[in-house]
C-alpha cells in the first residue's frame, strides 16, 4: 500500500489515503493536546507508543469478537486501517468516577459506578464537545437508531474485555471513549484509537493516575507511564 494525499489532521493524528480506495494510513504524531487544543506539547516517543498500543489493543479486541479498523502496523508511527464513514459520536463507558462526571455532578473522584455509565458527546471542538442523548444523535441525523443501539452494545462489549485486562496487570480501567465508523458493508466498526490518550487507568493499589490525565494535570513522565502500562499488560515497548 503506498502512502497518498493527506485528508484529515486531527490534533494527534493525522490520516492519510492510500492507492487502496478502502485503506487509509493512520499516523500517530507527538503532538499531545488537552482542552480542546488549548494545551499542545510534544513529547517524544507518543506517537509511537500509542500506534503499537493501538495496535495492540484492537488485536485484542479482534480476537475476542469486536470489529475493528485496524489491519497492520507498517512503521514506528504509521498503521493502515479500513476507511470507515465515521459517526461525529464519542461513546464513554465509565467504571468509576472521575473527570467531566465529577465537575458536572459534584460527585467524587473514584466512586465506584454500578451500573457503569454511558454517555454520547458530540464531537464537536468549537462547542467543546458537549453531551447529547440518543434522540439528539438521531432527530441531528449523526447516526440512526440501529447504529446507536449497536454502539452502546459494542461499547459495554469493549469495557468487559479490557477491564479484565488492565485488571491483570493492576490497574483499573477508570473510563475510556470510543469513536466508531460505518465500513462499506455499511457494518458498524471500532475506529479512531484505544490508548492512554482516550482512556483512564489508575494503579489499583496507589490509584496512582497512569493515563492522559497526567499531561491534563501536569503531572509528568506522561509517555514513562504510558510505557509501563503497554508493559504491565504485556507489550514490551
Ligand atoms: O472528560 P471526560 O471525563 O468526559 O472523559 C471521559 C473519558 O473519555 C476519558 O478517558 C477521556 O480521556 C476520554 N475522552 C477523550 N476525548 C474527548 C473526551 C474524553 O478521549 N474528546
Amino acid at each position: 500500500v503506498q502512502k497518498g494525499e493527506e485528508l484529515y489532521r486531527g490534533k494527534a493524528k493525522t490520516v492519510f489515503y492510500t492507492n487502496d480506495a478502502d485503506k487509509l494510513i493512520l499516523e500517530f504524531r507527538n503532538d499531545t493536546s488537552a482542552f480542546d487544543g488549548e494545551k499542545i506539547e510534544q513529547l517524544d516517543r507518543k506517537g509511537e507508543v500509542n500506534n503499537k498500543f493501538n495496535h495492540f489493543i484492537m488485536q485484542q479486541l479482534e480476537d475476542a469478537g469486536v470489529k475493528t479498523q485496524v489491519e497492520a502496523l507498517i512503521s514506528d508511527n504509521e498503521s493502515i486501517v479500513k476507511k470507515l464513514d465515521m459517526i461525529p459520536i464519542e461513546c464513554v463507558v465509565r467504571n468509576y468516577a472521575a473527570g467531566s462526571l465529577c465537575r458536572r455532578l459534584g460527585v467524587e473522584e473514584g466512586l465506584e459506578l454500578s451500573p457503569q455509565t454511558f454517555e454520547f458527546f458530540l464531537k464537536n471542538d468549537a462547542l467543546h464537545d458537549p453531551m447529547v442523548n440518543e434522540t439528539h444523535a438521531i432527530a441531528f441525523g449523526w447516526a440512526t437508531q440501529d447504529q446507536i443501539d449497536q454502539m452502546k452494545v459494542l461499547t459495554f462489549k469493549v469495557n468487559s474485555i479490557l477491564a479484565p485486562l488492565f485488571r491483570k496487570g493492576g490497574m483499573l480501567l477508570v473510563d475510556f471513549k470510543l469513536e466508531f465508523g460505518v465500513d462499506k458493508n455499511g457494518d458498524i466498526v471500532l475506529g479512531d484509537e484505544f490508548t492512554p490518550d482516550g482512556c483512564r487507568l489508575w494503579d489499583a493499589e496507589t490509584k496512582k493516575k497512569l493515563d492522559k490525565d497526567r499531561f491534563r494535570q501536569g503531572l509528568g513522565s506522561v509517555v514513562e507511564s504510558y510505557i509501563e502500562v503497554a508493559e504491565r499488560i504485556g507489550l514490551s515497548l
